[in-house]
């Protein structure tokens, strides 16, 4: 399918990402599994926000930013992304993180801290957070420092793009291998991901249904935050298409945003001892233990797809704990 009703994009990664077959764990589980590999784009240490700022960035460096602002947790993949990206195209990069500066920088804050992102620490409210931001932008404005502010998650109408371009990606590669999945599982925090598959999917008529496991917000909240993102975005896009049904679900989250509980830890083992490959806590572990669930619960079934999206660097954040 022609891209052209995509917004401008900037090429920082080397796409496609690969598409493999799960072989060990179709053995074990008796599933025929599959892992889009989006840890692997491959810049800014890899992960789905990658593609979402190639569009973000896109739009900075068409409006004259010098400076990019943004927001997340302190271990945010979206701020460790933003501080690489914005330090390869040489932008000054602030960063408002949700929570108290820790004894030691670990993880993803460590990777901020490298890339020489400057980082504000505000209380843990989304809303007090978001004001700081405001305020800072304010200032930066004043300052004649030109910023740009890429919103927590980098979801709006362009960031959601990048999964729009992501779900033609894998619907060509799937064409090649003759292959058409009934399910495609991954993780959903801010929405934007999910958003840009299912608008994919309406696009190419695909039949694949997509579940979101949430790692925080609750069922009704994110399912509506999501929608009203996807609806944007096709206003944006100045294109008619409906969004597919699809599942949100929040019974996987455990005991709450970033807190590892013990079937996360199994299904983050599994993955590494079966397939050598690495799942982070927060978001792709938790994602990984819902379709373990499912599977084993018999709700899905057929040819499944798991969306990598990446967060690795958040792993050795949490290194004692397991
Ligand atoms: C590794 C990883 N996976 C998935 C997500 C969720 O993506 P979205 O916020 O677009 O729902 C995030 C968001 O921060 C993430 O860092």
């Amino acid at each position: 399918m022609r891209k052209q009703f995509l917004s401008p994009k900037l090429h920082l990664s080397s796409l496609p990402t690969p598409l493999e077959a799960l072989k060990n764990l179709q053995a074990e589980l008796g599933l025929e599994l599959y892992i889009k590999r989006d840890d692997l784009t491959s810049v800014g240490g890899g992960g789905n926000k990658v593609r979402k700022l190639e569009f973000l960035l896109a739009d900075a460096l068409a409006c004259g930013a010098r400076t990019l602002l943004t927001i997340g947790a302190l271990q945010s993949n979206h701020c460790r992304q933003t501080a690489l990206l914005g330090a390869k195209l040489n932008l000054e990069v602030h960063l408002v993180l949700m929570g108290e500066m820790p004894d030691s920088r670990q993880g993803n804050l460590f990777l901020d801290h490298l890339a020489g992102a400057h980082i504000h620490f505000t209380g843990k409210e989304r809303g007090e957070g978001q004001a700081y931001l405001e305020r800072l932008f304010e200032e930066s404005k004043q300052k004649g420092l030109e910023p740009y502010v890429i919103p927590y998650g980098g979801s709006n109408e362009l960031g959601v793009q990048g999964y729009i371009a992501a779900w033609l990606e894998l619907e060509e590669q799937a064409k090649e291998k003759g292959l058409e999945f009934d399910f495609v599982v991954l993780p959903a925090s801010s929405g934007g991901t999910i958003a840009g598959i299912l608008i994919g999917q309406a696009l190419t008529g695909s039949h694949t249904t997509s579940i979101g496991i949430s790692v925080g917000p609750s069922k009704g909240e994110l399912e509506r935050e999501i929608i009203e993102l996807a609806q944007r975005t096709i206003k944006k896009l100045n294109i008619q298409v409906p969004i597919p049904d699809f599942w949100l679900l929040d019974e996987f989250i455990g005991p709450g945003y970033g807190i590892l509980d013990q079937e996360t830890q199994e299904a983050i083992k599994v993955m590494a001892r079966k397939e050598g490959l690495l799942l982070d806590p927060v978001y792709t572990g938790k994602a990984f233990k819902g379709l373990l669930a499912l599977a084993r619960r018999k709700e899905i079934k057929g040819r499944m797809l798991f969306w990598h999206t990446g967060g690795i660097p958040g792993l050795y954040a949490y290194a004692s704990i397991f």
